[in-house]
């Protein structure tokens, strides 16, 4: 393979020609250090990487970074030093250079308050890492929840070459014979504890076996849902979005990504250029197709709108539309069964995308430079009876559309999400009843078991104060736990509302991002009270406070003064990031990103 500037190599003045030290240029002479003397900012460059032991031949391949995302707080990252070193193989072996470095490493449990207040701050710290030092394409490793989308905001505003590598799902573990899984099987039975269904003693065992391998849930949670969207969008290797974490196949991937890199390196191709509108309606029937989280619509958002030219083409409706189309064909839990590690021994993404194949735009580019469908035509798939079980052919799927709608109403005039495929309780899909409301999570939790609380089976829980200023971050609050008296009595779902998130690995009739949230004084949920009837029917995608517009108007008047009045301001922290975080983040159905960032803000995104 030719080096990066073979004619030069044995020239030590054309080490330090300025003409090769101008923009656009590859290599180390890209994005110089500022000294005011370009010759000067090579020659000191070259005279600190060589003190790592770098020899001019090394220094004068391709340089492939990798974004190295090991933290001792993400056991979801615990394999990223194994992918490290195989994905430099998989690049030396082919002629580039590759070279590590850190970012930001978020982990769900280990972030405060929430992992998704600080996806921004990742995907900044991405992006000015990618765009500040000398790549020629970059292995972007990520897995836990908000890394991956993190990495594809960023990385698509840089628009270098990247190349994203997952983790990977960890494996399933088992508990008196039944297998479980982080983290369905988390919430369900901590439910089931809730309940007094079963003893202290059990859940004790029970956590010992939820996440029984590194790596990251192994259900379709948001995790696995981001994975196979980002092999959707055709930005790696379909197998890399489903291969456990712990198997050698997952470090085989890692070569191959590392293999990949320096080809789309010399190719100089760009994420601006490989992600189409095409890319995004693939990755969004697949998000349908596989029942995935209700956080991917919000991530998604997010990452079209890094885009120049598809800011605002992918709207909410976009994801309904697809999904009244699309039917729900994987098994895996929560909308199903099974678990990720199943998905892969039936086929993964291969066979889904061979399955979806009809309603795919099979032109849509990917990174490997050869278009989706010439990706499937190279890799045929043929079915057996397991990969038919876990990943069903379209003429018997496991919900026939729409996994994932999109509501409107006079209290969700922007929108708002809801996991129809996951309703435990299919008749809510269509009910009216008493709003029982609790101001913010504090309230809830002071609240909820309390046994004189006025509540039934047909009435609607109502969290507020949890969108994305309300509660920073926007929590996965939104599973609003039964009140312990009903769970006691048996009631297995309830319609629950709130402008929150929820775990991509829980289920139930769950309404969420609600906009706008509550936190704006003019927010119409924001005005909902205790008795106040709700209709929720999916059917007619309406969600509906039984009110009249004139009360309406009367009740946010009336909250905003009373909010101006208390000096009440939702933006209220000026310091630091959180001050950054409250001035400039988006709302849900814009995908919680920072105004500045997104491709219509006064940002750089397209320039280098
Ligand atoms: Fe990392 Fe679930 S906690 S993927």
């Amino acid at each position: 393979m030719p080096r990066e500037d073979e004619e030069t190599k044995n020239d030590p003045h054309a080490d330090y020609d300025l003409s090769k030290a101008i923009q656009p240029a590859s290599g180390l002479r890209q994005g110089l250090t500022s000294y005011g003397d370009a010759h000067f900012s090579l020659f000191l460059r070259k005279a600190f990487i060589k003190a790592l032991g770098y020899s001019g031949d090394a220094l004068s391949r391709p340089i492939v970074g990798i974004i190295n995302t090991y933290s001792s707080f993400n056991p979801c990252h615990a394999n990223v030093p194994q992918l490290i070193e195989a994905a430099k193989r998989g690049v030396q072996l082919n002629g580039g250079l590759a070279i590590e470095f850190p970012t930001v490493s978020l982990h769900e449990s280990f972030a405060h308050p929430t992992s998704m207040f600080l996806r921004n701050l990742m995907s900044m710290d991405t992006e000015e890492m990618i765009r500040a030092q000398p790549l020629d394409a970059c292995i972007m490793i990520g897995g836990c929840d908000k890394t991956v989308p993190a990495q594809l905001m960023g990385g698509i505003s840089a628009n270098k070459p990247i190349l994203p590598l997952i983790t990977g799902p960890m494996m399933p573990g088992s508990h008196r014979g039944q297998r479980l899984g982080a983290c369905t099987d988390c919430r369900n039975n901590w439910a089931a504890y809730r309940a007094n269904e079963i003893d202290i003693e059990e859940i004790s065992a029970i956590n010992e076996e939820l996440a029984p391998t590194v790596g990251t849930c192994g259900v379709m949670g948001t995790a696995s849902t981001m994975a196979c969207i980002t092999a959707a969008l055709g930005m790696m290797p379909l197998r890399g979005a489903s291969a456990p974490a712990v198997s050698s196949g997952r470090l085989r991937i890692a070569e191959e990504t590392g293999a990949n890199a320096v080809s789309v390196a010399k190719a100089k191709r760009i994420p601006q250029e490989i992600l189409s509108k095409q890319s995004f309606l693939n990755a969004i029937t697949v998000l349908h197709a596989i029942g995935g989280s209700t956080n991917a619509v919000v991530h998604l958002m997010a990452i079209a709108n890094r885009h120049p030219e598809l800011h605002g083409v992918i709207t909410l409706q976009t994801f309904d539309e697809i999904g009244r189309k699309t039917p729900l064909l994987i098994d895996l839990k929560p909308s199903g069964d099974n678990y990720m590690a199943d998905f892969h021994n039936a086929g993964g993404m291969l066979a889904l995308l061979h399955t979806l194949r009809p309603l795919l735009h099979l032109s849509a580019m990917t990174i490997t430079g050869q278009t989706l469908g010439e990706v499937l035509d190279a890799s045929p798939f043929r079915t057996f009876p397991y990969s038919q079980q876990i990943i069903r052919p379209l003429s018997d799927p496991l919900y026939p559309s729409s996994s994932l709608v999109l509501l409107r109403g006079n209290i969700a005039p922007d929108g708002a999400v809801m996991k129809a495929s996951a309703s435990k309780d299919r008749s809510l899909l269509s009910h009216s009843g008493p709003a029982v409301v609790f101001e913010n999570s504090a309230d809830l939790a002071r609240r909820i078991d309390d046994p004189d609380l006025p509540v039934t089976k047909d009435s609607v829980l109502i969290l507020q104060g949890i969108g994305p200023i309300g509660n920073p971050g926007m929590p996965e609050a939104g599973l609003i736990p039964l009140p312990r008296k009903l769970a006691a009595a048996g009631v297995k779902d309830m319609l629950r509302l709130s402008d929150g998130r929820m775990s991509g690995t829980a289920g139930g009739t769950i309404v969420l991002h609600i906009s706008p949230e509550s936190a704006l004084p003019d927010s119409p949920f924001g005005i909902v009270r205790t008795g106040d009837i709700i209709t929720c029917d999916v059917e007619s995608r309406k969600l509906q406070l039984e009110i009249s517009d004139e009360v309406m108007r009367t009740r946010i008047e009336e909250r905003k003064k009373a909010l101006a009045e208390g000096g009440w301001s939702e933006r209220r922290h000026k310091r630091g990031y959180r001050g950054l975080y409250e001035r400039s983040v988006n709302q849900a159905q814009d995908g919680v990103d920072f105004d500045f960032l997104t491709a219509a803000g006064p940002s750089r995104v397209g320039t280098n």
